[in-house]
């Protein structure tokens, strides 16, 4: 078993990359489904999350060229130009809930999906009703038995209107993915605007897909019969920057994020002007630098984009933490998003919850402890936490960060942190 080992208080000074977008990456992966041309995607970031969903991809047939040699491979090349099997099962989906971005292009492509239900995970129940009830919209015949979803449109699908009745991010995605190959209009209303769906878009578009309205919440999509082939590099990691932006601002220092962009961060640096970071865009990057001994706190609420994101949520109350003052965290768009919580209180913080609010009572100093990681965005806060706490912080269950941040280990020990992997 391997653990995060940090020996806190040292600051952060250097460079970091960003990688490629993990949510980006995954759907993007699941559209290959939706052509039988060669397709070529750089920039997929190297993570379990990542790896896993190629896996899957192979497992309907289709042809992953670099997969035997991931860690290495800068672009990866896919074929589905067959699709041998049309089920995606428990054992498969259980790993990773975004497995079920493959029912739409399944469905679209060869008319019929079986796909294991996702269920619920540490940070809420996650239905997936809306997903499946705009797939019928579209024409599908669909039923549950024994925990799979079963999905039909034998004669394709057919554009229709859709009006979601509250912001999905993974059903604009099924849904955007589906109605590219469906018959006719199809008007998704209440749509998702994160820009990891207009980067999907882009990549569809490249195949000559017909969207318009990406980065709105009302996207059109004019069905067309097939998909070409194409190159196209992922975006980067919005929540990656964000994460390392909050670690300058936890642990000081200055770092510089290589690759990050204003536009996709602009809610997002307000909070951390606000909050007591300095930051200054270059040509490729931003560069972020703590101006104070002291951080001031801030209220926040998570919200769909153009919202500050739940996503970056645990990290936030890491940093509040040990700010000068009284947060109030509300957390809207997952319901048990907090189990980072108890985690950072065994650290010394003060925090209170009460429903879907965190109340974060700023501290001098946080001190190093055992602590367990809990899903993805959690662990990661408590890296950020072990950064800046009096002495050593060891972190558990540390596989739910390999989901998500390539390199983390690598990249903080360059920036000067002392921080290692060890294996018990
Ligand atoms: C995606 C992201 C995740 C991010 C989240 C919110 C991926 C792979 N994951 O997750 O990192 O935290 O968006 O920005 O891109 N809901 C329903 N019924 C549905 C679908 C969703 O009730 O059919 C609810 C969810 O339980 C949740 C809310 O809607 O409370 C938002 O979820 P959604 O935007 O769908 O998140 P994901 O796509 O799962």
């Amino acid at each position: 078993m391997e653990k995060i080992s940090i020996e806190g208080g040292k600051p952060l000074f250097g460079k970091v990359e960003i990688s490629g977008s993990k949510n980006s990456s995954l759907s993007i992966l699941a559209s290959c489904l939706l052509s039988d041309k060669q397709v070529s995607i750089l920039g997929i970031p190297k993570l379990t999350d990542t790896f896993f969903f190629l896996e899957l991809l192979s497992s309907f047939g289709v042809e992953v060229k670099g997969l035997d040699n991931f860690k290495n491979t800068k672009k990866f090349i896919l074929n589905a130009k067959k699709i041998t099997n049309n089920k995606a099962p428990y054992n498969l989906v259980k790993k990773m809930r975004a497995s079920i971005l493959v029912l739409g292009p399944l469905l679209a492509r060869t008319g019929k999906a079986i796909v294991s239900l996702p269920g619920g995970c540490s940070i809420g129940l996650r239905p997936v009703d809306i997903h499946l009830k705009s797939l019928e919209k579209l024409g599908a015949r669909i039923f549950i038995e024994k925990g799979y979803i079963y999905a039909e449109a034998l004669k394709g699908l057919k554009g229709n209107k859709i009006v979601f009745p509250k912001v999905s991010v993974g059903a604009t995605i099924n849904v955007l993915m589906a109605a590219v190959l469906a018959k006719g209009t199809t008007e998704i209303h209440n749509a998702a605007k994160e820009p990891e769906i207009e980067d999907l878009g882009l990549f569809l578009k490249s195949m000559g897909a017909k969207i318009e309205g990406l980065g709105t919440n009302k996207i059109l999509v004019e069905g067309v019969t097939k998909l070409e082939k194409t190159n196209y590099k992922v975006m980067l990691d919005r929540i990656e920057a964000g994460t390392y932006a909050l670690a300058v601002a936890i642990a000081g220092g200055e770092i510089e994020l290589v690759g990050a962009e204003k536009k996709l961060l602009t809610f997002f640096l307000n909070i951390l002007e606000t909050i007591g970071v300095e930051y200054f865009v270059t040509e490729n990057s931003i560069i972020f630098k703590r101006n104070s001994n002291s951080l001031n706190s801030i209220d926040v609420t998570t919200e769909p984009y153009p919202g500050f994101p739940t996503d970056l949520q645990a990290q936030l109350m890491a940093v509040m933490a040990i700010s000068n003052g009284t947060s109030v965290i509300t957390e809207n768009i997952f319901e048990n998003r907090f189990m980072h919580a108890p985690e950072l209180i065994r650290m010394g913080a003060k925090i209170k919850l009460k429903n879907n609010l965190a109340i974060v009572e700023g501290v001098k100093k946080l001190k190093g402890a055992e602590v367990m990681a809990t899903d993805l965005r959690a662990s990661v806060s408590l890296v950020l936490a072990g950064l800046a706490a009096q002495g050593k912080t060891n972190i558990n269950r540390i596989y739910h960060i390999d989901r998500g941040y390539q390199d983390i280990v690598k990249k903080l020990q360059f920036c000067g942190a002392n921080i290692k992997r060890i294996t018990v």
